[in-house]
Parts: C-alpha cells; sequence; structure tokens
C-alpha cells in the first residue's frame, strides 16, 4: 500500500523555548522569513504525500491562519504589483490538504499520534516531527518512503549521534543490513550514556503501520510521565519486522536552541540574496571578537606585568 498520508504532531508545550513558546508555536520558529512548520509540509509534499493532518493544541492558531486563505493580504499585494510575493503568498494556502485536530493535552509524542488513529485508518502512515527539518538533495521522507517500498512494514529515519548525546533521543539497537539500513532489534527512549545500546538515535521521521495505535491505546506513560512513541515501537518491534535509514542530510532541531540559531545561519548562508552581505557581516564579528579576545589577553598580561 501506498504510503499517502502523513501527521505532523505540533502540539507540544516547546519548554525548551520558552519564553517565546509561553503563547506561540515553536513549530512556526521562522527560519530566516519562512516558519519551520512550511518546511516540513514542503517536505511531505514533495515525497508524494496527499494529506496532512497537523495536531495542534493550545496557542497554536497562528498554524491554521498562516496555510490559510488571506484575502485582505492578497488584495493589497495584487494592488501593489506585488506579484511575486502574491504568487509565494497563495502557494503556502494551495500546498495540500491540511487537516487539524487538537490533542487536548500535551501527554507526550505517542498520544499526539494516537490522536490521528481515525485520519489514518488502516494504512500505513508518515510521521514528521513538527520541530525538525531537514536539509538534503532528496526529500527525507522521500528517503525513507523508498526503503518502506522495499520492505514494506515500518521505517525509522535515524543517524548516528556523538555518543555523550544518546540520553537526548530515541536510540535504535539494530542489525546494519546494506545501503544504510539497519533492522531494528529493540529501541529504547533516551536511555543514558552507559545503558545506550548504539549511538544511533531516531530523528523526527518516521513511516509507521496502523498496528501501532493498538498499542498506543494500551501503553502507560513512560520517560517523564509522557506517553512516548518510542515505547509503542518497541512493542511493535515484538510482532512486526522494522527497519532504520540512516537518511542523508543534515538534520536541525529547532526546539533547541542552538538548533535554531545553526539552522537560521546555515539556510541565510544557503540564499542567494542574503549570503553575500550576511557572511561579510559573520566574518566581521568572528574577526572582531579575535581581535578583541587578543587586546584582551595582551591588556591582562600587561597588568600580570
Ligand atoms: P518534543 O519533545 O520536541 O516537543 O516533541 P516538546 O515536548 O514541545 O518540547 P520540550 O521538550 O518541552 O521543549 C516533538 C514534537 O512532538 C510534538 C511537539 O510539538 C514537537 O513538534 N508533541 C510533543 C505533541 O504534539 N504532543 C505532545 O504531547 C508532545
Amino acid at each position: 500500500m501506498k504510503v499517502k498520508k502523513a501527521v505532523i504532531p505540533a502540539a507540544g508545550f516547546g519548554t525548551r523555548f520558552l519564553p517565546y513558546t509561553k503563547a506561540q508555536p515553536k513549530e512556526m520558529l521562522p527560519i530566516v522569513d519562512k516558519p519551520t512548520l512550511q518546511f516540513i509540509i514542503e517536505e511531505a509534499i514533495d515525497s508524494g504525500i496527499e494529506e496532512i493532518l497537523i495536531i495542534t493544541g493550545r496557542n497554536k492558531t497562528s498554524i491554521e491562519n498562516h496555510f490559510d486563505r488571506s484575502i485582505e493580504l492578497e488584495l493589497e499585494l495584487e494592488r501593489t504589483g506585488k506579484t511575486e510575493l502574491l504568487r509565494e503568498i497563495r502557494k503556502i494556502s494551495d500546498m495540500a490538504n491540511i487537516h487539524y485536530i487538537r490533542q487536548k493535552e500535551p501527554l507526550g509524542l505517542g498520544h499526539a499520534i494516537y490522536c490521528a488513529k481515525s485520519f489514518i485508518g488502516d494504512e500505513p502512515f508518515a510521521v514528521l516531527l513538527g520541530d525538525d527539518i531537514v536539509y538534503s538533495k532528496k526529500p527525507c521522507l522521500k528517503q525513507l518512503i523508498e526503503v518502506y517500498d522495499v520492505y514494506k512494514t515500518t521505517v525509522i529515519g535515524v543517524q548516528e549521534v556523538p555518543k555523550e548525546d544518546v540520553n537526548k533521543y530515541g536510540i535504535i539497537n539494530g542489525k546494519y543490513l546494506d545501503n544504510n539500513v539497519y533492522m531494528i532489534k529493540d529501541l529504547i527512549e533516551k536511555p543514558s550514556v552507559e545503558a545506550a545500546p548504539s549511538n544511533i538515535a531516531i530523528l523526527g521521521r518516521y513511516i509507521i503501520t496502523p498496528a501501532i495505535f493498538d498499542i498506543l491505546e494500551k501503553i502507560k506513560p513512560g520517560k517523564h510521565g509522557e506517553i512516548q512513541l518510542t515505547d509503542a515501537l518497541r512493542e511493535l518491534v515484538k510482532s512486526e519486522a522494522m527497519y532504520a535509514y540512516d537518511f542523508e542530510g543534515r538534520r536541525y532541531d529547532l526546539g533547541d536552541k542552538q538548533g535554531f540559531l545553526e539552522a537560521t545561519v546555515e539556510y541565510a548562508l544557503r540564499r542567494n540574496d542574503l549570503r553575500d552581505n550576511f557572511l561579510k557581516y559573520l566574518t566581521e564579528i568572528v574577526e572582531r571578537e579575535t581581535k578583541e579576545e587578543l587586546l584582551d589577553e595582551i591588556a591582562s598580561g600587561a597588568e600580570e606585568n
């Protein structure tokens, strides 16, 4: 069966990005001038997805507004002859069939996915985390769908992370097959560095079979009292084959301040309209910092003498 539907959970508290996330969704944080979620929806569409369900919650109305028509704005852009911008704005509302459902309480990623049960029905589906973007030659989800088309079962997007960071991710225990594919034996959510079976981390992209919903219905809260998707996948792997794919691409965690800053700088440097001036600015501040550091060193050396 073809993968046609995608779920994008975007109902979390975003505590790592407070105070911004007090009344704004982190999924709408801009990377230069485009909201994170728009990058993710574009990836889903470029991967062949036809129907998208966004799991929203409190303070998330800006998401619905962004992907809706904005007639007044369109008229104004038309009146002032800003045709390029007008086309860009219209493209956003024409992007795909986007549906919304509210997760009444953010009880965890597993619970957010469970909210998609009736929308998905009995089909394999994609999950793209609402705060993860991947810059790649081929859309990351498309890479996963191609692996799904071979194995016809759950496929999880993974990459190696530094060993000391394993406690921030779901980690797999797998057997390497070939072509960057692992057969998963087990998964564990945020293990300690000592307990981690590997440093191969789950990074925000999944193709999952609908059997997950029966498991999610019964699963108990795990790490941090949340209903964890990794725990449900851990159950699923006991009854179905499951694979991981080490995808090509640079992944950014926008829910994390460092990840957000790296994405902002790198996406700006990839843009022809910004690159030259921005690079000049970055070079200047690095030079200034280095110079000041040097002057400070000289000054403190002088004090010592
Ligand atoms: P995160 O764990 O990164 O989101 O979940 P969070 O809980 O909002 O972040 P912190 O740790 O408090 O900063 C990954 C994705 O799953 C969604 C989030 O919105 C994010 O896009 N999510 C998480 C839900 O939709 N519901 C939940 O109950 C939890």
